[in-house]
């Protein structure tokens, strides 16, 4: 079943983009290379988010765990985000796209840090898909990081511990502003969350395709957007 017009797109689409190693590997590559190609992959699902109207796009670029890699993997990672951030500008000014990075940028190196910064910066204005990239993201990281800032203005009087809502909490939190996902999308098959987006995906519908990553294209897209127009989101409720 294809998409069609009477179909819902949904507002937020979250990603784990998984299976670049294995990718590479089923072609006797390195790693890196299924890296490279994964980036590929990553700008044009971008562009096809953008045409298709999707208002938030979230992906997980790099986890909190991922630093347990193998140090040559790790520098190849920084240097291949070091080579897109460039390349994303471009994307992002020539379709619109208004990037912003979740996660705790502090522990980049520093021109990644300011590439980071020129990056959201010089794109804050597009109007078009919000594009979220996670880098050295945790929910669990996210969350202590919330809970700490959180407690902090507590302890200066600024917030009351009585007054606390989700809403409140959820302010605190690097997604503050953006909608929850709808939809979860995870390719190369892991039925996990691997500690992303912990909070924000209680209610968010999972689809889960073998696909490895840098094969994705639009029809394995627009396959889970189908899916997610058969699902019934009831939020505990009843119909
Ligand atoms: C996802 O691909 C990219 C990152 C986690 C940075 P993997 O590198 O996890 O690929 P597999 O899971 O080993 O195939
Ligand atoms: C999740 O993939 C992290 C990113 C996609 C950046 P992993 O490959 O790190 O997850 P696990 O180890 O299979 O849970
Ligand atoms: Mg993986």
């Amino acid at each position: 079943m294809a998409l069609d017009e009477n179909m819902v797109i949904p507002r937020h689409v979250a990603l784990i983009l998984d299976g670049n190693g294995r990718w590479a590997k089923k072609r006797g590559l390195p790693r890196t290379m299924g890296h490279k190609e994964g980036c590929v992959t990553v700008e044009k699902t971008v562009e096809i988010a953008a045409r298709m109207g999707i208002e938030y796009l979230t992906v997980y670029g790099f986890s909190t765990e991922n630093w347990k890699r193998p140090m040559e993997e790790v520098g190849a990672l920084m240097q291949l985000f070091r080579y897109y951030m460039v390349r994303l500008l471009k994307v992002a000014s020539a379709n619109n796209v208004r990037v912003k990075m979740i996660g705790d940028r502090t522990r980049f190196a520093q021109d990644i840090i300011d590439g980071i910064g020129r990056l959201e910066s010089e794109t804050r204005d597009n109007t078009g898909l919000t594009f979220i990239i996670a880098v050295n993201y945790g929910g669990r990281d996210e969350i202590r990081r919330a809970a700490a800032r959180l407690a902090a203005d507590c302890a200066q009087g600024k917030r009351n511990p009585e007054e606390i809502t989700e809403e409140v909490f959820a302010s605190y939190l690097d997604t503050a502003g953006i909608p929850d996902p709808d939809l979860l999308i995870r390719t190369s098959g892991e039925l996990r969350l691997s500690n992303y987006l912990l909070w924000q995906l209680a209610y968010t519908e999972i689809y889960v395709t073998d696909c490895l990553w840098p094969d994705f294209d639009r029809e394995e897209l627009e396959r889970a957007i189908v899916q997610y127009n058969k699902r019934d989101r009831r939020y505990g409720g009843v119909k």
